[in-house]
């Protein structure tokens, strides 16, 4: 099976650690978009064009039998996009995981921290008023523009980003908010720096593992054909752009090679 996942840049890589460990037998295409990042600053119309180009080369030059948009931006802008084009390929999105959020907080109260794209979508409205709404939980919201740039480019977070991370956090921290939805592909890198300054015991929910999850099921239960040929390398990695191979490697606990890409 071969699979092409993409993102505006090393995010996605979260999802595919995951999809390495759920789908040892699949072969992997990533592109980090990273000429056109980041996509949360981006207009819907320019990220159904990202996306479908990428598919478009997916399909054309690895003859994938499966997509997986391993970003919540390009989800939220161009997924229905994207399964109307390509009908016949099985599609896999990314979307702030609020259900597994409701379902663990105990205070009733949950924090989304994910690009303004994601935040301003209607698919996003949609997803956090008819899971919320029902159980009467409450939602605290952030946009953290820059962000996923900064993980991007900073080896180790700089000052100025973990300002505004506590800035962004406090007003969760004060309403005592015990779940945060990590709901941007990216954010994932530093789960481990959001729990420091947060500084008060939170669950972090994050999606990659329920991605592969879905990926498996639905590529075992649709046609496509599971004989393989022999390949001696099972993910293989372009950009578009500048990307830093130290930080592919700290995700993804391998060395990496990213093999540049002009789309
Ligand atoms: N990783 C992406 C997401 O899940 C996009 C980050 C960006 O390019 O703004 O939303």
């Amino acid at each position: 099976m071969k699979v092409g996942v993409f993102d505006s840049g090393l995010g996605g890589l979260t999802v595919v650690k995951e999809i390495l460990s759920e789908l040892p037998e699949a072969e992997l295409f990533y592109i980090a978009d990273t000429a056109h990042a980041p996509y949360g600053d981006k207009t819907h119309e320019q990220i159904k064009q990202y996306a479908y180009r990428i598919t478009r080369y997916f399909i054309d030059t690895h003859a994938i039998d499966a997509l997986v948009v391993a970003c919540n931006s390009a989800t939220t802008a161009a997924i229905a996009y994207l399964r109307a084009q390509f009908p016949e390929l099985v599609i896999v999105g990314t979307e702030p995981g609020i259900k597994p959020a409701v379902a663990a907080t105990r205070s009733g109260k949950v924090g989304v921290l994910a690009t303004q794209a994601t935040l301003n979508s209607e698919k996003y409205r949609v997803l956090a008023k008819k899971t919320a709404g029902k159980k009467s939980i409450e939602i605290y919201e952030q946009a953290c523009s820059g962000l996923a740039e900064a993980i991007e480019n900073e080896e180790n977070l700089s000052e100025k980003t973990e300002a505004l991370l506590h800035e962004w956090l406090a007003p969760m921290r004060e309403a005592k908010v015990d779940t945060i939805v990590l709901g941007c592909t990216h954010y994932p890198v530093i789960a481990n720096e959001i729990k420091r300054i947060y500084a008060k015991e939170v669950t972090l929910v994050e999606t990659g593992a329920a991605i592969a999850k879905r990926l498996k099921t639905l590529l075992y239960t649709s046609s496509v054909s599971r004989s393989h040929t022999v390949r001696n390398k099972a993910l293989h990695l372009y950009a578009t752009g500048k990307i830093s191979r130290k930080s592919a490697e700290r995700i993804l606990h391998d060395s990496v090679d990213f093999e540049p890409l002009s789309l």
